[in-house]
């Protein structure tokens, strides 16, 4: 098994000179390091390669290969970028690390004898025992709050999903289109952490403590939109989000079909109006099931029947759903002045909360798939 230990540079002439010799002192066996140097302008790759000639005196087993690169394209780009020449080398396990001591080398045995087991191995700041140091108060809340919503959004298991410190097993890395990974930046690490989850690679994280730099500065700074963006698009691909748009979009047609017919039958045909809500009520739903059958769930169920009447019951409840919770936050809303709002606070809550309810019913009733 041989294992190569990636790290990213951009300005940490400094920081390297020491790191390359403290993961020299472990002696680990089988392991070599892959610079992957943005052409910094403080002479990063140079001062690899000097430190290098004296390792490979002292040290033959243990070797330190710089890819440099025209310019600074971010985190994401250079990972990519390491982890294709660390393929096509033949490593086994490929590593991602900090250049900056923010990942103290310390944990790499740990680390590598966990990757046995594992396709990911995260060196993780959010298990119990892990931890952070030397952070700002708005520096911490930034990555606990952008590690919170992205794993609520993607549906994460790990409890860092934006840690920076992992170890890849071949296979995993093997399965991956690299050139399709959508992320340049920062958003890298959560964008890798997903596809593992999404395709059932092995993951399992353990307790770091995570020190920020003495040296050199962060190149964080204005990520956070960008990988926003991107953790979002991430997000859209998952199918239960796009069936959602898609049974939001169809519940919309819906609406407009129940007010255009219940219109029609009162003001055309002078049903009155209980007659004309129940069949234009009817109609919709019929058209809703029918649209959310092909479209939204692409069900393959033969018990058409079955399916819907659970629509169709589902439909009802939530009707009943949209005049409870109105009728319920009456008094709530009683002392609002401005009448726009008390009159629509109430159905906007109720249609969020029974699309809510509607979906999921369908989703994991209806069209459940077996
Ligand atoms: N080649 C290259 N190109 N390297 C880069 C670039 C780039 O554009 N941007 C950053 N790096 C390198 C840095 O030189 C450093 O070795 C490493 O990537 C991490 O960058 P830092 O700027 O030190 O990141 P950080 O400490 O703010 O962020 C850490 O925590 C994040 C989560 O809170 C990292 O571990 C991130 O990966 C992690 O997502
Ligand atoms: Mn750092």
């Amino acid at each position: 098994m041989k294992t190569i230990i990636c790290i990213p540079t951009y300005n940490e002439a400094e920081n390297i000179k020491k790191m390359l010799p403290a993961i020299s002192d472990l002696k680990l066996k089988n392991v070599d390091i892959l610079i992957i140097d943005d052409n910094s302008p403080d002479g990063t790759s140079a001062a690899v390669k000097r430190l290098n000639s004296k390792f490979k005196i002292q040290n033959s087993k243990f070797k330190i290969f710089v890819l440099d690169r025209k310019k600074k394209e971010g985190l994401g780009k250079a990972y990519v970028a390491g982890f294709k020449w660390a393929l096509k080398k033949g490593y086994d396990r490929i590593i991602s690390m900090d250049a900056d001591f923010s990942h103290n080398p310390k944990y790499l045995p740990k680390m590598i004898k966990k990757s046995k087991d594992y396709d990911v191995v995260v060196g993780s700041r959010y298990v119990k025992g892990g931890k952070i140091v030397g952070w700002e108060w708005y520096r911490y809340v930034n990555s606990y709050g952008a590690n919170f919503f992205t794993r609520l959004l993607l549906r994460l298991k790990p409890k860092d999903a934006t840690a920076g410190f992992k170890c890849y097993s071949r296979k995993f890395l093997k399965s991956l289109d690299l050139d399709k990974i959508i992320a340049g930046g920062y958003a890298f690490q959560v964008e890798m952490i997903n596809l593992a989850q999404e395709g059932g690679f092995s993951i399992t994280e353990f307790p770091i403590t995570f020190v920020d730099r003495q040296v050199g500065e962060s190149k964080i700074s204005g990520e956070l939109s960008r990988s926003a963006k991107i953790i979002f698009k991430l997000a859209l691909r998952k199918k239960t989000y796009r069936q959602f748009i898609k049974f939001g979009i169809v519940g919309l047609l819906g609406t407009i079909i129940d007010l255009g017919v219940y219109n029609l039958l009162v003001f055309k045909f002078n049903f009155n109006i209980y007659t004309s809500r129940i069949i234009s009520f009817t109609l919709a739903a019929t058209a809703n099931y029918i649209l959310n059958r092909i479209w939204t769930f692409r069900s393959k169920e033969k018990k058409i029947a079955k399916q819907y009447i659970q629509f169709f019951f589902i439909s009802i409840i939530g009707l009943g759903l949209n005049l409870i919770i109105m009728k319920s936050l009456q008094n709530i809303v009683s002392g609002i002045e401005e009448e726009l709002l008390r009159i629509n606070i109430p159905v906007v809550i109720a249609i969020t909360i029974v699309l809510f309810w509607n979906f999921l019913a369908n989703r994991y009733w209806t069209f459940k798939k077996h």
